[in-house]
C-alpha cells in the first residue's frame, strides 16, 4: 500500500495527502506495534512518582505489561510484568510500594532488580533448574529532566539522539518539576488523530470556541509551527498582553460579562505568563503542552485502530506558591475528558474516526504551507507532514 489514494492528476505530493486506511486498518495497527512502538523511546513515568526504593507504577509498551520501579540501589528499572513461571502478572493496579514482587499464583518472588529470589519447594525441579535463568525481562531505561523513557530495541539510538531538537523544549518546561495530578480517559479514535491534533495550529480558533473565539483568534495569530525533525512537532504561542484584548467583543462571544479580574480567576487569560507558551509533540505518542500555566504530559496508548487510552500527568514546580499550585490544578482541566479544550480534541478525533467509514473519500489533506518550510505561521501543516514522514520511515513505506 502506498500513501495517498488520490488520482494520478492530483496536484498534491505524497507528503501532502494521507491514506485514511492508516487510521482504520487492523494489519497496519499490528505493524505499528512492531515497527514503531517496539523501536521508539516510550514515556513510562516520572521520577517524582518513584522517590523511594520499592515505589512502582505500571505501564505498557507496545501492548506488553511492564513495571517501572526504583530498586534498592536507587536505579530506575522497567521490568516485564509477567511471571517467568507460568505468566501471571506480578502486580496490578496503577501504582504502589513493595520490597519485592511476589507472584500471586505459586509465590515465585523477584527482587526490585528483577532477579528470582524465592521459589517454594524448589527441589522438585531437579538439578536442571537454575534461578538465574528465570529473571524478569528488562527494557532499556533513560531519564531526561525527570521524565522516564523506556525502549525495547537494543539497537535504537540513545534517548538524547532520539529527542534531538525536542530536548531543549522538554528542559525548558519540565526541569525541576514534580507530579501533582492525573487525568485519563479512553476515546474511540485512532491514536494518531490526537497526536496530529497537537501539531495542528489551524484548528484552535474554530474547534475551541468554548475557550473564547475572540481571544483565541488574537492568540493564535501570534503563533509559530516548527517541524523539529525526527517526527517531533512544536507549536509556539505568544500570549497577547491583557490590555490588548477587546473585552466587550470577548464578553459578547462568551455570553458573559468579563472583567480582567474574572478572566484571570477563570483562567481565560494567564495571570502567570512566561515569555511564550508551547505545545511539544514527541514522536510517536507523547505530548508536553505547557500553555496557560498548565504543564502536563500526555501519553497515548493505542488499544485498537479505533480505540486509544489517553493518560495525562499534571506537573507543577515544588517552589509554587499554594495559590499558584491551586491555579495549576484548576487550569489542568483545560485538558482531558472534562477539559475546556481537551474535550474538543477528543470529540473531534472520534468524529474523524466515524467519518472514515465513508470509503468514497480515501485521503486526508495536509498541504498547508509550502513543503520545504520548517517553521512559520501556526496555521501551517508542515509539522504534521514531518510527523508522517517519520511514521513512514519507521513503517518502511517509501511512498
Ligand atoms: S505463575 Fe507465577 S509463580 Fe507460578
Ligand atoms: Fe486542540
Amino acid at each position: 500500500m502506498s500513501l495517498g489514494g488520490m488520482k494520478d492528476q492530483s496536484p498534491y505530493s505524497l507528503d501532502e495527502v494521507i491514506d485514511r486506511r492508516i487510521y482504520t486498518d487492523e494489519d497496519i495497527f499490528r505493524q505499528e506495534r512492531e515497527k514503531i512502538f517496539k523501536r521508539t523511546w516510550q514515556y513510562v513515568g516520572h521520577e517524582s512518582e518513584l522517590r523511594e526504593p520499592g515505589r512502582y507504577r505500571l505501564t505498557t509498551i507496545a501492548g506488553e505489561p511492564y513495571i517501572v520501579c526504583r530498586d534498592q540501589r536507587g536505579e530506575i528499572r522497567v521490568l516485564g510484568n509477567t511471571c517467568t513461571h507460568r505468566g501471571a502478572t506480578l502486580v496490578r493496579g496503577s501504582r504502589g510500594q513493595c520490597k519485592a514482587f511476589r507472584c500471586p499464583y505459586h509465590a515465585w518472588t523477584f527482587d526490585l532488580e528483577g532477579r528470582l529470589i524465592g521459589v517454594p519447594i524448589p527441589e522438585d525441579y531437579g538439578p536442571r533448574f537454575r534461578r538465574e535463568d528465570f529473571c524478569l525481562t528488562q527494557a532499556r531505561v533513560e531519564t531526561y529532566e525527570g521524565l522516564i523513557f523506556a525502549c525495547l530495541d537494543e539497537q535504537a539510538p540513545s534517548l538524547d539522539e532520539y529527542l534531538g531538537e525536542a530536548a531543549q523544549y522538554i528542559e525548558r518546561s519540565c526541569q525541576g518539576k514534580e507530579v501533582i495530578g492525573y487525568n485519563k480517559c479512553l476515546f474511540k479514535g485512532n491514536w494518531k488523530l490526537y497526536q496530529e491534533n497537537f501539531g495542528d495550529g489551524y484548528h484552535p480558533p474554530f474547534l475551541h470556541q468554548g475557550m473564547g473565539p475572540a481571544f483565541l483568534s488574537t492568540y493564535e495569530a501570534n503563533g509559530e509551527a516548527i517541524n523539529l525533525g525526527n517526527g517531533h512537532m512544536l507549536l509556539k504561542y505568544y500570549p497577547p498582553e491583557p490590555q490588548h484584548l477587546d473585552l466587550s467583543k470577548l464578553s459578547a462571544a462568551l455570553g458573559i460579562p468579563l472583567t480582567l479580574e474574572t478572566m484571570k480567576t477563570t483562567g481565560i487569560i494567564n495571570p502567570y505568563p512566561g515569555d511564550y507558551d508551547s505545545v511539544l509533540s514527541v514522536f510517536p505518542n507523547f505530548i508536553v503542552p505547557d500553555i496557560v500555566s498548565v504543564l502536563s504530559v500526555h501519553r497515548l496508548t493505542p488499544l485498537a485502530p479505533d480505540r486509544t487510552l489517553l493518560e495525562i500527568t499534571i506537573l507543577g514546580d515544588p517552589q509554587d506558591s499554594p495559590e499558584f499550585r491551586q491555579f495549576r490544578l484548576r487550569q489542568s482541566t483545560v485538558w482531558g475528558p472534562g477539559g475546556r479544550a481537551g474535550i474538543d480534541d477528543i470529540a473531534v478525533a472520534e468524529k474523524c474516526q466515524r467519518g472514515f467509514h465513508a470509503k468514497a473519500i480515501a485521503t486526508s489533506l495536509m498541504a498547508r504551507g509550502s513543503s520545504d518550510e520548517r517553521a512559520g505561521m501556526v496555521f501551517n501543516e508542515y509539522t504534521i507532514r514531518g510527523f508522517y514522514r517519520q511514521w513512514r520511515h519507521y513503517m518502511g513505506w517509501s511512498g
